[in-house]
């Protein structure tokens, strides 16, 4: 019999653009197999998906109701352990509060919810039902994050006194301009994204990478945002200044309109010893700024990185690791959490960071829309 964790996918069928990523990554490590799920509102398209990818039939539902119930009729052995979430977002905290409900593990897209009370609820779900819950801000995998993260916490950098965050596409741009382009995203529709497109979608990614790396919280933010036409309701831009204390200042800067820009989502963070820099777009680098020296880059696999860094890295040096490893390491955390193994408890986000980052995202809409005034991340 296989020992390996049963999963189930919600959405991500496909016509997706994330499914690809969570079925690869959870292939990784050898940890899951894939037995079924809802991979689409239309069970035929999903059975055919599931012929496509070769996983058979017998457990592709409907809908979650019907999974729910059929999966619970199956004996233990047989039945899915855990669920990822990978619909658009208006579905994301009523799938995952009855999976919770009913006794399954979940991993879930984020942003993790539509609002912060969503989030707040589903939280309270997640402690009484002791399931493991993971929200995918998949950039946190990547071996030079954790390196970044390991090095700022043993305070190589010193004291943190500047943080700045950039994540600019500009895939928007061609859509925005023509107001019949518009509905063909969800992004922009608030009852299916939520009422952040662009905070919510990628300045989320930002808010909980800085706060990932530095283990400093966000205390208040301001922000300014843009929408473009008056006829538009959703932010596809924005800058937000961010207070970690009176001395610890920063910037998040987001754009879907950054036009050429593809997922250019680069983090840099100052103490008073040195700098840390990190881009997406080339993960393989990391570069470290001293006053007086040389700039010195990090790259993965060598054994000047930390264990935890060298734990996400599956090859020698100069096999580039890229997102696909990032999110593989964040299933194989997961995958120990479920089997109750030793893991590190940074090898995954977790249910507190999906609600950080709806409160963010909830703020920061207002912030925007009282004025452009500061506005405190605590309840
Ligand atoms: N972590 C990341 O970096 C990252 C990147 C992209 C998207 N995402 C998140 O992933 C989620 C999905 O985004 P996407 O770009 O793949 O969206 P998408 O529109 O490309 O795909 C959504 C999928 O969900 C399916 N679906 C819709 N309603 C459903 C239902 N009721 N039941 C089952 N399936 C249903 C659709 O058929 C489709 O297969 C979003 O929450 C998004 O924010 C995260």
């Amino acid at each position: 019999m296989s020992k390996k964790i049963k999963l189930g996918i919600l959405g991500g069928g496909g016509d997706s653009l994330i499914g690809i990523l969570h079925r690869v990554a959870s292939s990784m490590y050898d940890q899951y197999e894939l037995i079924g799920g809802v991979f689409n509102t239309n069970i035929e398209e999903s059975r055919k998906f599931a012929n496509d990818i070769g996983i058979g039939t017998n457990q592709v539902y409907q809908d979650l109701d019907e999974l729910i119930a059929e999966e619970k009729k199956l004996a233990e052995e047989d039945r899915m352990q855990v669920i990822s979430i990978l619909t658009p977002n208006f579905l994301h905290f009523s799938m995952a509060r009855k999976l919770l409900e009913n006794g399954f593990h979940v991993i879930c897209e984020k942003p993790m919810t539509t609002t912060y009370e969503e989030a707040r609820i589903l939280a309270e779900a997640q402690e009484k039902s002791k399931s493991i819950f993971a929200v995918t801000y998949t950039y946190t995998g990547y071996p030079m994050v954790r390196q970044m993260r390991e090095m700022i916490r043993n305070g190589e950098l010193g004291k943190i006194q500047k943080i700045d965050v950039q994540y600019y596409q500009g895939w928007i741009n061609p859509i925005i301009h023509d107001p019949d382009k518009r509905s063909s995203t969800w992004r922009l529709d608030p009852e299916k994204s939520g009422t952040s497109c662009c905070v919510g979608d990628i300045g989320t990614h930002g808010f909980n990478m800085i706060e990932y790396l530095t283990g400093l919280e966000v205390k208040k933010i301001l922000a300014d945002l843009n929408h473009l036409y008056d006829d538009n309701v959703m932010d596809i831009d924005g800058t937000i200044l961010l207070r970690f204390s009176e001395y610890v200042k920063g910037v998040l800067r987001t754009s879907q309109i950054a036009t050429g820009e593809e997922n250019n989502f680069k983090v840099s963070i100052y103490g008073d010893k040195a700098g840390l820099k990190w881009e997406q777009e080339n993960p393989n680098y990391l570069y470290l700024l001293q006053e007086g020296e040389p700039l010195k880059v990090l790259k993965p696999g060598h054994a000047y990185n930390s264990p935890f860094s060298l734990d996400g890295t599956k090859l020698p040096p100069g096999h580039p690791e890229g997102i696909f490893d990032s999110m593989g390491n964040i299933y194989r955390g997961v995958a120990r959490a479920i089997k109750n193994e030793n893991y590190h408890p940074w090898e995954f986000p977790t249910i507190k960071d999906g609600l950080r980052g709806m409160n963010f995202i909830e703020k920061a809409v207002a912030s925007h829309a009282h004025g452009n005034v500061w506005v405190n991340l605590e309840d």
